[in-house]
């Protein structure tokens, strides 16, 4: 039996969207959503861009401070709130060294007037972790030298680095507290398609020699199909499906991951053209004002009275094999 490094329990974040007392309005940008993710593994998480996918990484390390729900982390309770009731929370201070985030966008979060040096030292320097300099400029490099750069670059500014290189100093500055838990959030949506690879194949190698646990996201499924083990799919802040990556694109039980398995071009023009392209139309509901019932159902081929009228359950359809669907039997 794996152990549960993390567990998020029906998580919950409304953002503020004006409005006074009772016309108060709130972007649900997570709503109810809950899953586990094992030591050693990677969670991918997906979905359309806007679906809440940040918000579930950031409020899950409590870089926000959720609205509802339940974090643990490695078998203690850090987090526990019921909407507007009584609030249970851990100081974040040890955990700020255990659990981490990389960045989607390396240039915005780099500061372009520190060294790279110093960048990757800053996490260091805040948490006491080297006894003086000389220890200090050696782990820098150590960690340069982990993430595929060297001690060359410790004197340059973050401008003067490609994307790739920039994406790899973010992961070096990560690494720097020896995390166990890396939220990575579309670490590689900003690069070139031909750097995606070696920078995913880097976080592979890192997860194996550092026993690393990763929450892996992206907007798009075939970048975290071969890096994760399992996968979980959101759409406007519901979880709608979660599966072993195998499963999930070889046995998808939502329409909405349907969707999106279909949109991943297939190399062989053969299989291509006999394969069926599901495009969904419109656009996806504001998070602000979402359908009622079945978030999805607005832009789902099976949607019918009873998508409107009551939310789908979020259930264990087969061993491991997690969705919420009233027509889960129409996709198979
Ligand atoms: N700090 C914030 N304040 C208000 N709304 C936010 C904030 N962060 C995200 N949102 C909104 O929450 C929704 C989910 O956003 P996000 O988690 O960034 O999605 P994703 O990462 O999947 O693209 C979006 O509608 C976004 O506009
Ligand atoms: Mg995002």
């Amino acid at each position: 039996m794996h152990e549960k490094l993390v567990e998020v329990e029906h998580l919950k974040q409304y953002f503020p969207a004006g409005g006074f007392g009772k016309n108060r309005r709130y972007i649900k940008a997570v709503d109810d959503v809950s899953f586990y993710i094992h030591k050693g593994e990677t969670l991918g998480l997906v979905g359309e861009s806007g679906c809440g996918k940040t918000t579930t990484g950031r409020s899950l390390l409590r870089l926000y401070e959720p609205t509802a729900g339940k974090i643990t982390y490695d078998g203690k309770v850090i987090f526990q709130k019921e909407e507007g009731g009584a609030r249970i929370a851990e100081s974040m201070t040890p955990y700020r060294k255990k659990m981490h985030i990389v960045f989607q966008d390396p240039y915005a979060s780099l500061d372009p007037r520190m060294t790279v040096g110093d960048i990757v030292g800053e996490p260091i320097d805040i948490h006491n972790l080297a006894k003086d300099k000389k220890e200090r400029y050696d782990r820098i490099i150590e960690l340069l030298r982990q993430v595929g750069l060297n001690s060359e670059h410790a004197n340059r500014y973050p401008h003067e680095f490609s994307g790739g290189q920039r994406q790899r100093v973010g992961i070096a500055r990560a690494l720097a507290v020896s995390p166990e838990f890396i939220v990575c959030d579309e670490p590689v949506s900003a690069l070139d398609v031909s750097i995606q690879a070696q920078v995913i194949n880097m976080f592979e190698d890192l997860q194996q020699k550092l026993g690393l646990t990763y929450l892996f996201i992206a907007h798009d499924l075939s970048v975290v199909k071969h890096i994760s083990n399992r996968i979980g799919v959101m759409y406007l802040g519901n979880m709608v499906e979660l599966a072993d990556s195998f499963e999930l694109t070889a046995h998808c039980m939502h329409p909405y991951t349907q969707s999106l398995i279909s949109a991943i071009p297939i190399a062989d023009p053969k299989v291509a053209r006999s394969s069926k392209r599901i495009v969904l139309e419109g656009d996806v509901p504001s998070p602000l004002n979402p359908p009622s019932g079945c978030r999805f159902r607005t832009r789902c081929p099976y949607a019918d009275e009873q998508c409107a009228c009551e939310r789908p359950a979020w259930k264990e359809v087969k061993a491991g094999h997690y969705a919420a669907c009233h027509h889960l039997d129409k996709c198979n």
